[in-house]
């Protein structure tokens, strides 16, 4: 015989059953979907930093190819307009462009050869835009200078050598003299080639063995101003290009897949990083789609730290989406840099939602993640669109609702079905 049903408030089964049914995040922010303990799941990372819940607003998220990663990013994205949030957001396979249509703006997509071009020497109008201090100390010019030794490291594949590292340093110098204002890739690769004197004297070497000690960093460097990735990162960053809007997409599609895109993910990280931080900007979400693609670059792994550790400070949520939890362990070998990095970057994202995953990996992922073994069980399970997430030491599993009108936005199954609307 069936008992008969019991009616209780939540908070009173919350006492009766404890550690199966907790409270909820509280009603504030952006519905995402159906708690399916009980209830309808909201979730803001600038409330719960504000409620003390979490104590940083960044979030990973994991799953198996298909399983509505990117889906529940954009329609996340799309519902925080209303809260007056913006995004920016990489976007490495050209998909959030309906996001960005239903929010009027124009992806920027950037491929070799076309017509955008971003300056990633640009001052942007963030802090580091601010000049010189009175200690002498121009973080413009130091986020220039980083800039430009990321992306030697990247196109050489290893770190710079002193001689190389002092050549660059003094290159920036004399194009920044040379265009008296910002200076682009060419005049740095030109400069390189063909350093000053002054520059040569300061550090007590002719010139010509001066351009010796930056030839093989000039000679990388030229491929994105003479070689096959000119065109997206070579003169100034185009008029009328800028990230005020409430979503910006960078599209790399076309470069997806390509041995540069680690070094043009240098390039425009380092651009949208001279716009952070600016004064009297609202909240402001940082998606890295497909991060698992480049962690393992280690220049890009090292900004993605900086952005992570200071997210608080400018009022950004950094969003990563990864598909095997164990991407955080596989980026480099046992005890490398890389590794070190991704684990501090999941260490410093205290909400991780976990779409499913196959049975060995979560067995592997459970003590990373600190999972329960019923939470092991549950992520082989689950279905496309359910999540289990981990917001600072409790536990959700919910359903991510869609509209029908997100739906067609986030819909990447019309390219599996030929859809004459994509690829045409
Ligand atoms: N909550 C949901 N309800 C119904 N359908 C969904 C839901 N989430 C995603 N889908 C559908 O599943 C498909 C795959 O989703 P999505 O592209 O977000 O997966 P993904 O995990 O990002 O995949 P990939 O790893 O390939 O990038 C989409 O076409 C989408 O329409
Ligand atoms: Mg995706």
């Amino acid at each position: 015989m069936t008992p008969p049903a019991h009616r209780a408030t939540t908070a009173n089964l919350g006492g009766a059953y404890p550690f199966v049914a907790g409270s909820t995040l509280g009603k504030k922010g952006v519905v995402v979907g159906r708690d399916l303990l009980g209830g309808t799941f909201c979730y803001d990372p600038f409330q719960l930093y504000n409620a003390g819940v979490l104590t940083n607003p960044n979030m990973v998220v994991f799953g198996q190819i298909g399983r509505g990663k990117s889906s529940f990013v954009k329609s996340y994205l799309w519902r925080q307009l209303v809260f007056g949030a913006r995004s920016w957001i990489i976007d490495p396979k050209g998909e959030y462009c309906e996001l960005a249509k239903a929010c009027g703006t124009i992806p920027v997509k950037l491929h070799p050869g076309g017509n955008l071009r971003l300056n990633p020497l640009d001052p942007g109008s963030g802090e580091s835009a601010i000049g010189m201090n009175e200690a002498g100390f121009d973080p413009g010019r130091d986020r220039q200078n980083s800039l430009l030794v990321s992306l030697a490291s990247t196109c050489l594949g290893r770190q710079l050598l002193p001689g190389e590292r002092t050549a660059l340093e003094l290159a920036l110098g004399d194009a920044t003299a040379r265009c008296a204002g910002v200076p682009v890739l060419p005049l740095v690769v030109d400069a390189l080639f063909s350093p000053s004197l002054s520059s040569a004297r300061a550090v007590h070497i002719d010139r010509d063995a001066l351009a010796s000690e930056g030839r093989d960093v000039a000679l990388e460097l030229r491929r994105l101003v003479h070689g096959d990735l000119r065109g997206m990162f070579d003169a100034e960053t185009t008029r009328g290009l800028s990230l005020d809007g409430q979503v910006v997409v960078l599209d790399l599609s076309a470069v997806y897949g390509s041995d540069a895109l680690a070094a043009i993910m240098v390039c425009a990280l380092a651009w949208l990083q001279a716009f952070m931080g600016k004064p009297g900007h609202s909240k402001l979400f940082i998606v890295i789609d497909e991060a698992w693609a480049i962690m393992a670059n280690l220049s890009i792994a090292r900004w993605l730290q900086a952005s992570w550790k200071l997210a608080r400070a400018h009022g950004i949520a950094n969003m990563a989406i990864f598909h095997r939890i164990s991407d955080m362990s596989s980026v480099g070998d046992e005890g490398s840099w890389q590794v070190g990095l991704a684990q501090g970057l999941l260490a410093d994202s205290e909400t991780r939602v976990i779409y499913g995953q196959s049975p060995g990996e979560v067995n592997l992922a459970q003590q990373d993640l600190s999972l329960s073994a019923t939470e092991v069980q549950l992520l082989q399970r689950i279905g496309c669109g359910t999540a289990l997430w981990k917001v600072a030491q409790r536990s959700f599993l919910v359903r991510h609702v869609l509209s029908a009108a997100e739906r067609s936005m986030v819909n990447t199954d019309a390219r599996m079905a030929n859809d004459p609307r994509v690829y045409t």
